[in-house]
């Protein structure tokens, strides 16, 4: 074996899909392997960490959980881009990355479709990707392929957590708005799923054992961009379209929060007769919870830094990885709020 460590599984895939393995010492040959290029053992390395924004707390949390893990901690070089919420400059600051020669690439991909192609670029120039928060569209970029693996939480089981505490603390007896995440965003995208998968009486697709939850129906569903501010706006909106509403459900915090605020401002009291129900758990929920406004928030963990080096290493080490490193959430509401005030972020 060369001073790469590739796994035997990896060189198999390799040698299947091309016919014949290239590693020649620091060099990947092209895109003509079936395997995500290589990783040299070294003491120490640079990361293109091409982050989508840092616009909520959960933003600020994982680009924190990164920066203390890769710089403070280990002292390796992350090279770091704010792409503002803006698809475009997301794929430009990859370009700039690219250039800079990083060892590896370990980043949120903000839409699916859109940085698919991003990953078979960063492929053909010869680095390893490992995507983390948000994974892009496996019909054009392929875990264990084109990139090592995606690290993250289970998006749909998120939503149909959020549905199904609802369900719940409604008696099946809702009129829902939905919220919705940044569109195009695999966490917008699955979110919506296992919450209206759910409802219709589904989950992943596999009927669940009492059926649709007739008296539970989505008025309306806008995305709010996971956003404080643009989630009240379009909480305002929807709440003069549909005074009828009785919940909500809002894809991330932020938005709660926002549409929490919207009705306040209208009249309404939430968390009486308008129940929420969100994702992230920050601390800004748990507060809310305590309060009484906002219902139950499902964990979504922004603490990436140590997982990504974890799984970073295994790979460096030949050690097979799984298509999807399965991040493990908890759930927060009145029952435990108190317990993680303050203590999230
Ligand atoms: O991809 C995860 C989502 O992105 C978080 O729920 C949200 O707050 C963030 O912007």
């Amino acid at each position: 074996m060369s001073h790469y460590q590739i796994s035997r599984r990896r060189l198999l895939q390799v040698g299947a899909a091309s016919g014949a393995a290239m590693v020649f010492g620091r060099y990947y040959t092209g895109p003509a392997f079936a395997a995500p290029p290589p990783l040299a053992q070294k003491d120490s390395y640079t990361i293109g960490f091409a982050q989508t924004d840092n616009l909520n707390p959960w933003r600020l949390a994982e680009t924190a959980s990164m920066t203390d893990v890769f710089e403070t901690q280990l002292g390796w070089k992350l090279i770091t881009t704010d792409a503002g919420g803006d698809t475009a400059k997301q794929l430009a600051d990859i370009d700039s990355i690219i250039a800079q020669k990083p060892d590896i690439f370990i980043f949120p991909p903000r839409e699916s479709e859109a940085l698919a192609p991003a990953v078979l670029k960063i492929k053909a120039a010869g680095i390893p990707v490992i995507l983390i928060d948000r994974d892009v569209d496996h019909s054009v970029a392929k875990p264990g392929e084109d990139y090592v693996t995606f690290v993250g939480s289970d998006f749909v089981q998120q939503g149909m957590q959020a549905a199904q505490w609802l369900d719940k603390a409604t008696g099946g007896n809702a009129k829902i708005i939905e919220l919705e995440g940044t569109t195009g965003a695999s966490a917008a995208t699955d979110r919506k799923t296992g919450f209206d998968d759910y409802i219709a009486g589904t989950f992943k697709g596999t009927p669940t054992a009492d059926g649709a939850r007739s008296g539970m129906e989505i008025i309306a569903s806008q995305s709010g961009d996971f956003l404080r501010d643009t989630g009240q706006k379009v909480m305002e909106t929807l709440l003069t379209a549909h005074p009828e509403v009785t919940a909500v459900y809002a894809h991330n915090d932020e938005m709660a929060i926002g549409a929490i605020a919207a009705l306040k401002a209208a009249g309404r009291k939430p968390g009486q007769d308008v129940t929420l129900v969100s994702i992230d758990g920050e601390n800004a929920a748990l507060d809310a919870i305590i309060a009484g406004e906002l219902g139950a928030s499902v964990e979504s963990s922004p603490f990436f830094g140590p997982v990504s080096h974890e799984t970073m290493m295994k790979y460096v080490n030949g050690e097979d990885i799984p298509d999807w490193v399965v991040v493990q959430d908890r759930f927060f509401d009145s029952s435990n709020a108190k317990e993680f005030q303050g203590k999230q972020f």
